[in-house]
């Protein structure tokens, strides 16, 4: 048996149809470049190495992936598959096997790299392929008598005959490594191309008496590739799709789940609602009972039980507790904790903010660098000034505090518990508890006073 798996992931080709000054394998799909999909695959295998060839787009590419388990190799010229694997075989452990990746086919599953390695059963050569009504573009499958593998035809090569043969190479394959580093040196470029096809290796392995089994993967989707941004686009929503279908078979009630895109991780307990248009991103976690409603967007967030989130909130790296009440129109930026049974209203915006127990802030607030304790109420329009057009500074209201609308607190400042503040104050200094502080102007009417009336000319 097999006592070393060596992966290559294949990503130095171009990819002039995505039209784009990115390399094509850092496009993003579900928020993750094309390529980490399928170093996530490959590592779930436990390779002993990995290897990732790249090429266009040149150092971007390594760049963007800070892990160091990858050893990267650069083909410097893109003269074909089986010379991009040339290029890595010196790094190859010998006494193993060697599976094969493309870092612009991002959706292949793990489950079918599984059946791969099964197939190529230690000392045989893995193929993975489909069937397709239109193989156009693609190696062609050429089968003897028996139905056993006997070469790949790359369609620019293929006779009329072969062209009719719709079992294309999908390139995913697992070959044993010794041998298949002899195969590579003996490849040649005489072909419609003139490059150095990896599909070549197959004639070589039958002559040497390899076997080839073919296998297939779980879904077709799990073997397309990337090459413009409309197959991307196709493939983001394919990927949605598979993920709302996971969340579904956990119960969690999508009313749409065509209209859900998670790009991360969502984990969420049991009974949870999540309304149309909601965007999840990084690692967002709900708990039991908490809905979602229509177009929120969610960023590294985790929400207590019974929390309801109204339409068109804004929420990032930011915890929400138990039976909280949430928007519609709310902001809550990175930094902001809020325990239990905590109301924030429409057009709220807090940040960096800690909000203790059953405190309410309903409506039209900026809330930032503050502390606030339990059963604070803040009325409309209140607003934190934290910066000082140079420094930040924090602001406290304890417990109890009743801050009236419209009110501006000038950081650094502290409202004593149970304090009460009049509407339209502008409070410099600090509050004392269980006071009334007012900083208002007093009303004064002027009787004789008249409005000023349009001069006629
Ligand atoms: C290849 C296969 C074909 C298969 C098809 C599936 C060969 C010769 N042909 O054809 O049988 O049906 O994929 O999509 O292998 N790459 C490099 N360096 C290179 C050339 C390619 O890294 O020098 C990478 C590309 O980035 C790409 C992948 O290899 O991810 C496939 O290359 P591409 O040129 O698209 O191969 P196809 O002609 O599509
Ligand atoms: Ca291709």
């Amino acid at each position: 048996m097999l006592s070393k798996l060596n992966i290559v992931i294949l990503a130095a080709g171009k990819g002039s149809r995505m039209h784009s000054a990115r390399p094509k394998v850092l496009h993003p799909l579900a928020g993750r470049p094309l390529l980490g999909h399928v170093i996530n695959a490959a590592r779930e295998l436990g390779p002993a190495k990995l290897l990732v060839v790249y090429g266009h787009g040149g150092e971007a590419v390594p760049q963007a992936f800070a892990d160091s388990d990858i050893t990267w190799v650069n083909q410097v010229q893109q003269l074909g598959t089986g010379h991009a694997l040339q290029q890595a075989a010196a790094e190859l452990d010998d006494d193993g096997a060697t599976l094969i990746l493309y870092g612009d086919v991002p959706l292949i599953s793990v489950g079918t790299l599984r059946i791969l390695l099964e197939a190529m059963n230690g000392d045989s050569v893995g193929l993975l392929t489909v069937s397709l009504p239109n193989p156009e573009g693609y190696g062609r499958i050429v089968r003897d008598a028996e139905g056993q593998v006997k070469f790949i035809v790359e369609h620019k090569d293929a006779s009329e005959a072969e062209r009719a043969i719709r079992e294309v190479n999908t390139g995913i394959m697992a070959l044993p490594t010794a041998q298949m580093k002899k195969w590579l040196s003996a490849l040649r470029n005489d072909n419609a191309q003139g490059e150095y096809y990896l599909t070549d290796v197959i004639a070589m392995a039958v002559a040497d008496g390899v076997r080839v089994n073919a296998c297939h993967p779980g879904h077709h989707w799990e073997v397309m590739g990337v090459n413009s941004a409309a197959q991307l686009a196709h493939l983001e929503r394919l990927h949605q799709h598979e993920v709302a279908a996971r969340l579904m078979e956990r119960g969690v009630r999508l009313m749409d789940p065509k209209r859900i895109d998670v790009r991360g991780e969502l984990v969420c307990g049991r009974d949870v609602s999540i309304d149309v248009n909601c965007v999840f991103e990084g690692r967002v976690v709900l708990g039991d009972n908490v809905a979602v409603a229509a177009h929120c967007v969610l960023r590294d967030v985790s929400v207590g039980e019974g929390a309801r989130i109204a339409p068109f909130s804004l929420i990032e790296e930011a915890q929400i507790g138990d039976n909280g009440r949430i928007g519609p129109f709310a902001r809550i930026r990175p930094g902001t904790v809020l325990a239990e049974a905590v109301h924030i209203g429409n057009f709220v915006e807090l940040k960096n903010s800690q909000v203790d127990r059953g405190s309410k802030i309903n409506h039209l607030s900026y809330i930032g660098d503050t502390t606030v304790g339990k059963n604070v109420n803040i009325g409309a329009g209140t607003i934190t000034c934290n910066y000082d057009g140079a420094n930040k500074h924090r602001t406290v209201i304890e417990d109890d505090a009743f801050i009236g609308s419209d009110t501006q607190l000038i950081a650094p400042v502290t409202v004593g518990k149970g304090a009460t503040i009049g509407a339209g104050a502008t409070i410099t200094r600090d509050a004392p508890a269980e006071q009334l502080t007012l900083s208002r102007a007093k009303q004064v009417t002027i009787p004789s006073w008249k409005r000023p009336v349009k001069q006629v000319k």
